[in-house]
C-alpha cells in the first residue's frame, strides 16, 4: 500500500471529520484538541486561526484517508497546537507487511507505509507551512496513545504535565445536595487576584477574563467569604451549543483547607449548572498529581474518563 501526503481540499472536509470521529474516541488514537463527536470535531477544525487548507495535511491510501495532522496557531503567543498525528497505520514496517497479508516473498513495505514514517512526513509537511514566529509546538494526547508519545520523544518534545479528564452526567448531578455560594462581588477583586496568582500561577485565566465572562456571557464566578475575607472561589461555565458545562477552577485559601469549602464551592457551582436546559454533562480536567482535587471529584461522583499527557517543544528559528 502506498501512502501519499496531500493537502486537505475542502471537498474532503466531511471525510476528514468522519475519519477523526471514528478513531479519536479510542484511547490509542486520542488527541485532546479535536473533540469526540462529529459536531465537536467540525467546530474545532472550523475555528482554526488560519486557513485550514494550509494548516492540515492528509495521508491517503488511494482515495481513503489513513491519517491527518493539522496545526492551529496563535501568532501572538508564538505557539502551534498539533492536531495529530492521527494515523490508522501499523507502527512498524514488519507489522504493516504482516497486516497487508501479502505472500512472504513479496512482503516488503516501503517505510512510508508505517505509522512512524508517515507521521514524520506529515509533520515535516505541516511544519514547513507554519508562519514565521512560531516558537513552540504543543501536543496533548491520551497516555495510552503510545505512537504519539514515541513521536513526541523522537522529535524532542518534553512532557510538561499529565492531566486527568473527568465528567459528570445529569443523573449523578441530580443526586448531589444543594449548596450555596455568593455571586461575584467587586469588593474582593484584590483578594481574588492574590489568591488566584498563588494557587494557579501559570493559569491562562486572568481575573479580567473571568470577570468579563461572568458579566457578558453568564459564566459562574462564585465566592465564599468570612466577613471581609475571601476564602475560596469557583469559576465555571455552561455552553448551550454543546450542552456541556465546565468547571474551570476551584480554589480555597491555604489556611482554610479541609473544612468543607472546596466541596461547598463545587456543589454550589454544580447546583447552578444542573438546571440548564439541554445539559448533557459537566467536564473538568485536573493535574494528575493533584491528590486533593482528584479525591474531591471522585467523592462527588465525577467519572474519570481519560488520562492525558501534554508535550511542548521549543523551536529554534
Ligand atoms: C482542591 C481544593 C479546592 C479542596 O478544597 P478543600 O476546601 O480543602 O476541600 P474540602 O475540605 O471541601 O474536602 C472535600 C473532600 O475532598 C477530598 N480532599 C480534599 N483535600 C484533600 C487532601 N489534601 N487529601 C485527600 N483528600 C482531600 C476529601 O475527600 C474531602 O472530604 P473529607 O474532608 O470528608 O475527607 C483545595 O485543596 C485547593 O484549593 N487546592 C489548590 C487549588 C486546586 O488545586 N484546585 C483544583 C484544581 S482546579
Amino acid at each position: 500500500m502506498s501512502v501519499k501526503i496531500i493537502r486537505c481540499h475542502p471537498s474532503r472536509f466531511d471525510a476528514l471529520v468522519a475519519f477523526v470521529a471514528e478513531h479519536n474516541p479510542q484511547p490509542e488514537h486520542h488527541i485532546g484538541y479535536f473533540g469526540l463527536t462529529p459536531e465537536d470535531i467540525r467546530l474545532s477544525l472550523r475555528m482554526f486561526n488560519w486557513p485550514f487548507d494550509r494548516a492540515a495535511r492528509l495521508a491517503v491510501a488511494g482515495n481513503r484517508i489513513v491519517g491527518v495532522l493539522a496545526a492551529d496557531i496563535d501568532k501572538e503567543l508564538g505557539r502551534a497546537w498539533l492536531y495529530g498525528p492521527l494515523l490508522t497505520l501499523a507502527e512498524r514496517a514488519s507489522e504493516a507487511a504482516h497486516s497487508a497479508a501479502v505472500p512472504p516473498a513479496t512482503r516488503h513495505s516501503p517505510p512510508a507505509t508505517t505509522w512512524e514514517a508517515t507521521a514524520d512526513a506529515l509533520y515535516s509537511a505541516v511544519a514547513a507551512r507554519l508562519p514565521a514566529g512560531i516558537r513552540e509546538h504543543e501536543m496533548f494526547v491520551d497516555t495510552a496513545n503510545v505512537n504519539c508519545r514515541a513521536f513526541a520523544e523522537r522529535h524532542g518534545f518534553p512532557a510538561v504535565g499529565e492531566w486527568a479528564i473527568y465528567f459528570i452526567t445529569p443523573d449523578r448531578l441530580a443526586r448531589l445536595p444543594e449548596a450555596t455560594a455568593d455571586d461575584w462581588d467587586e469588593r474582593f477583586a484584590g483578594q481574588l487576584e492574590a489568591l488566584h496568582d498563588r494557587l494557579f500561577p501559570r493559569s491562562n485565566y486572568t481575573l479580567t477574563y473571568m470577570r468579563q465572562e461572568w458579566a457578558e456571557k453568564g459564566a459562574l464566578l462564585l465566592v465564599v467569604t468570612e466577613g471581609d475575607r475571601l476564602t475560596g472561589y469557583f469559576f465555571g461555565r455552561y455552553e448551550e451549543d454543546s450542552g456541556e458545562g465546565y468547571v474551570d477552577l476551584v480554589g480555597v485559601d491555604e489556611t482554610r483547607r479541609r473544612t468543607g469549602l472546596g466541596r461547598r464551592l463545587m456543589l454550589a457551582g454544580l447546583s447552578r449548572m444542573r438546571g440548564a436546559p439541554g445539559l448533557r454533562q459537566v467536564n473538568l480536567s485536573v493535574a494528575a498529581s493533584n491528590a486533593a482535587a482528584l479525591a474531591l471529584y471522585d467523592d462527588l461522583g465525577f467519572v474519570r474518563e481519560r488520562d492525558m499527557i501534554a508535550f511542548r517543544r521549543a523551536i529554534q528559528e
